[in-house]
């Protein structure tokens, strides 16, 4: 069984650097590269609202414009501002298809967690079944 554990402290750590002043919800994400780098990110909010971004699309921006868009995979922890990680934040919706754009829905796996100790794994297409993708725009 592939060991997430440093993929998931990551995570639990940039989630201290989440800008969430209007939810008050601090997300962390850890997104590992094929060739095993590890990009973070946090979900920063703004004051208009919809500028707003999630943790995990913040990760996979910053892999991309690194010049990396190979994954394995992306560990998430969330939670509210100063409470302990004691429920699994589950990716949105938007963020599954930004996953999608990158990756083969069977072979990129979604770690959930609450701990090094306590997680879930899912792969991309458990989460976004029967999805969409730009092989579907070739004509
Ligand atoms: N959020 C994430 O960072 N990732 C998700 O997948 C779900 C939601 C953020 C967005 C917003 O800043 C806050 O959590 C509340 O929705």
């Amino acid at each position: 069984m592939t060991d997430y554990r440093n993929l998931i402290k990551e995570a639990i750590r940039a989630r201290e650097n989440a800008y969430a002043p209007y939810s008050g919800y601090m997300v962390g994400a850890a997104l590992l590269t094929n060739d095993l780098r590890i990009y973070t990110g946090c979900n920063i909010e703004n004051a208009a609202f919809t500028p707003g971004i999630c943790a995990e699309r913040c990760a996979i921006s910053k892999a991309v414009s690194e010049g990396s868009l190979k994954f394995k995979a992306i560990a998430i922890a969330g939670s509210p501002r100063g409470e302990a990680l004691t429920r699994y934040s589950y990716p949105c919706g938007v963020c599954r298809q930004v996953m999608r754009e990158f990756v083969k829905p069977n072979d990129f796996f979604i770690i959930v967690a609450k701990s090094v100790e306590e997680y879930q794994v899912f792969t991309l297409e458990q989460l976004l079944p029967e999805s969409f993708g730009g092989e579907q725009l070739s004509v």
